[in-house]
């Protein structure tokens, strides 16, 4: 698939302790984006830090001016899981239905769900997403708003309606 303009992303994983060599769920939100025809232009991974995370987010969307920021990590009740927090510190909009879908359409596989703070808003032109840190929650989340990401995107940029 083929998007004129080129829908742009950044993947952002929050860990204290993964390293480029062991960042298995950024490795797969590549992927799963590639698979949706939306490149990957920025990545990084940086400690469970509120104003790193913060300003990594800020620079994605105002300086790289990515459609998209994906987040993984750092979404539950651990004192250090400051991504939500990060997120909502950043936002203009919430897009609480994305979080909620996630949350509910999850629930049946695993009763973890529920301990995921994550949220998902819009600053500017960018969409955010929160989702937790497992690869395997990583999947299956993103499976939830595959459906309708290509429309939201569009929708921010001002190219479709309702
Ligand atoms: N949601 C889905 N769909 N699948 C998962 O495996 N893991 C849960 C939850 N959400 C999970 C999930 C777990 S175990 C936790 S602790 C929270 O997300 C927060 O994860 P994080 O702190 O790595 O972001």
């Amino acid at each position: 698939m083929k998007f004129d303009p080129e829908i742009r992303a950044a993947v952002l994983t929050a860990s204290d302790t993964r390293t480029k060599a062991t960042d298995e769920s950024g490795t797969v939100l590549v992927g799963l984006l590639l698979g949706l025809g939306i490149g990957v232009a920025e990545r990084v991974i940086v400690p469970d830090e509120f104003e790193t995370i913060r300003e990594a987010l800020i620079g994605f969307a105002d300086k790289a001016q990515v459609d998209l920021i994906l987040t993984t990590g750092g979404t539950g009740f651990a004192e250090r899981d400051v991504t939500p927090e990060a997120t909502l510190a950043v936002i203009g909009r919430e897009a609480p239905g994305i979080s909620e879908a996630i949350r509910r359409e999850t629930a049946a596989s695993t009763k973890f769900a529920m301990l995921s703070r994550a949220v998902a808003g819009i600053r500017g032109k960018t969409l955010i997403i929160n989702l937790p840190g497992s690869p395997k929650g990583v999947r299956e989340c993103f499976a939830v708003f595959e459906p309708v990401l290509v429309h939201a995107l569009k929708l921010i940029r001002g190219e479709t309606g309702h």
